[in-house]
């Protein structure tokens, strides 16, 4: 398999998760390149469910090298739990022998969790909605050089030394700016400490172990979290997240240049979601949306909120394919869709959504296609599907100017159609 970037090209939560397990399958080397557990990344594998948020979806194969690169941030404590949670569930089978963890990757601190959440109260109703996890105040630590690294953790004398130059500044904002207690030295330390001695074994150089699977003529499988509009400079600014979401930003975040990327898959709900604040040109009315949302289950991997639903925009998704440099597209919650009359298609706005303005000064133009009545859950070949389906699939893949190639309908990771070249080898 050729070195495969997977981005969402929407708003996240478009099956990332799903289509990178499927893809695992062939691939040497999982990587996450960004994101933290922000992210929740849903596979199900024989009718049984699991949420992801720091490890790669690659996690379940025993062939895998699992990668957590430097560009994602690491909340240490919920790292561990979730590795927990898959070695009690016996699904992990050689528990984490290849794992690695950037030295280099950002760990999310106790008051990157307390500062975010703050800063969300304090805007009020102008709040991003965020996760609440600590991922933005981790990544602006990073940027302005203070912030500490997987690798600082899991040495006592400088995790102690880093905090010490760290803590009083956050401490003297958590308390005159917002009026919230301080936090101390020792029992950060003391907390920290114990979990970077027992994360140790996993940190190291992952960079170079990425290296390593190239030279032996293997293959990387990137996994994108959150989407391209949540993007920090290229979503709905400033309702996004703290990190560069697009392909790019899995070179930087993995430490490979861009030569070494071949392929650009991108992952399309077949309508659209959103979690949190922020424009959204296609959310439906009260009634569409509570259809959409209880047919596809639409509620946060991470924090269970109820996600807002609207149809499918075929501007937004042309827009990723560009900025993304998207090769091929999987169609993802194709059976949601099923038993709809008919279907809206944005296929444009009024307003100019590359203004400064962006989607929040536009609206919508629809167009509507028919839809069906049959369960298309079973269906494993294009041919399976019925006509007015594959009419709705190819008049997305006109408008968003990039080919379908892998169509999902329904979670399970057998639940697909695959199409293109590149999948064809996976069955
Ligand atoms: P991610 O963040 O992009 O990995 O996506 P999430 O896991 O947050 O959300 C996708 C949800 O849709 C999960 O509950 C998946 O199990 C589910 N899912 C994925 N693909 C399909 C599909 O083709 N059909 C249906 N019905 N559900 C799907
Ligand atoms: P996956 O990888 C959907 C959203 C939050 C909020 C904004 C900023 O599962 O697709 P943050 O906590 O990152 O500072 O929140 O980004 N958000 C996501 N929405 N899927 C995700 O990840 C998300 N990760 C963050 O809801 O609007
Ligand atoms: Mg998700």
């Amino acid at each position: 398999m050729p070195n495969v970037v997977v981005v969402g090209t929407q708003w996240g939560d478009e099956g990332k998760g799903k289509v990178v397990d499927v893809l695992s399958g062939r691939a040497s080397a999982v990587v996450r390149f960004q994101g933290g557990n922000n992210a929740g990344h849903t596979l199900v594998v024989e009718g049984q469910k699991m949420v992801l948020h720091l490890l790669p979806s690659g996690i379940l194969r025993d062939h895998c090298v699992s990668v957590i690169g430097n560009g994602v941030v690491v909340d240490p404590g919920a790292l561990l739990e979730e590795m927990k949670e898959l070695e009690v569930s016996g699904k992990v089978l050689q528990p984490f022998d290849d794992l690695w963890i950037s030295h280099r990757a950002q760990v999310v601190m106790p008051y990157h969790l307390a500062l975010d959440r703050l800063r969300e109260e304090a805007r009020g109703a102008a709040r991003i909605g965020t996760t609440c996890k600590g991922i933005g105040p981790t990544y602006e630590d990073k940027v302005a050089r203070r912030g500490i690294t997987m690798g600082e953790v899991t040495v006592p004398t400088i995790l102690r030394k880093r905090l010490e130059e760290v803590l009083p500044e956050k401490n003297r904002m958590m308390e005159e700016w917002y009026g919230a207690p301080s936090l101390s030295v020792d029992e950060i330390f003391e907390r920290y400490a114990a979990l970077g001695e027992r994360l140790r074994p996993y940190v190291g150089d992952a960079t170079g172990r990425l290296h390593q699977v190239m030279a032996e003529g293997g293959s990387l499988l990137f996994e994108g979290a959150q989407g391209s509009f949540l993007d920090v400079d290229h979503g709905t600014y400033p309702y996004v997240t703290s990190s560069n979401t697009v392909a790019g930003a899995a070179c930087v975040g993995a430490g490979v240049g861009p030569t070494h990327i071949h392929e650009v898959v991108g992952i399309t709900k077949a309508y659209t979601t959103r979690v949190g604040s922020g424009p959204f040109p296609t959310e439906g009315k009260p009634d569409e949306e509570a259809w959409l949302r209880e047919r596809g289950s639409e509620y946060g991997a991470t924090t269970g909120r109820p996600r807002r639903c609207g149809w499918f925009d075929a501007e937004l998704v042309r827009q990723a394919v560009r900025i993304n440099g998207v090769t091929r597209i999987v169609i993802t919650k194709l059976d949601v869709l099923t038993g709809l009359e008919r279907i809206p298609i944005c296929t444009g706005y009024e307003g100019d959504a590359y203004g400064v303005e962006g989607l929040a000064g536009v609206t919508p133009k629809y167009e509507y296609a028919q839809g069906w009545e049959q369960d298309i859950s079973a269906c494993r070949r294009l041919e399976d599907l019925p006509k007015d389906c594959r009419v709705y699939l190819n008049r997305l893949e006109e408008l968003v100017e990039a080919p379908i190639e892998m169509i999902s309908v329904g979670p399970d990771r057998e639940e697909v159609i695959i199409e293109g070249k590149l999948f064809a080898s996976i069955q």
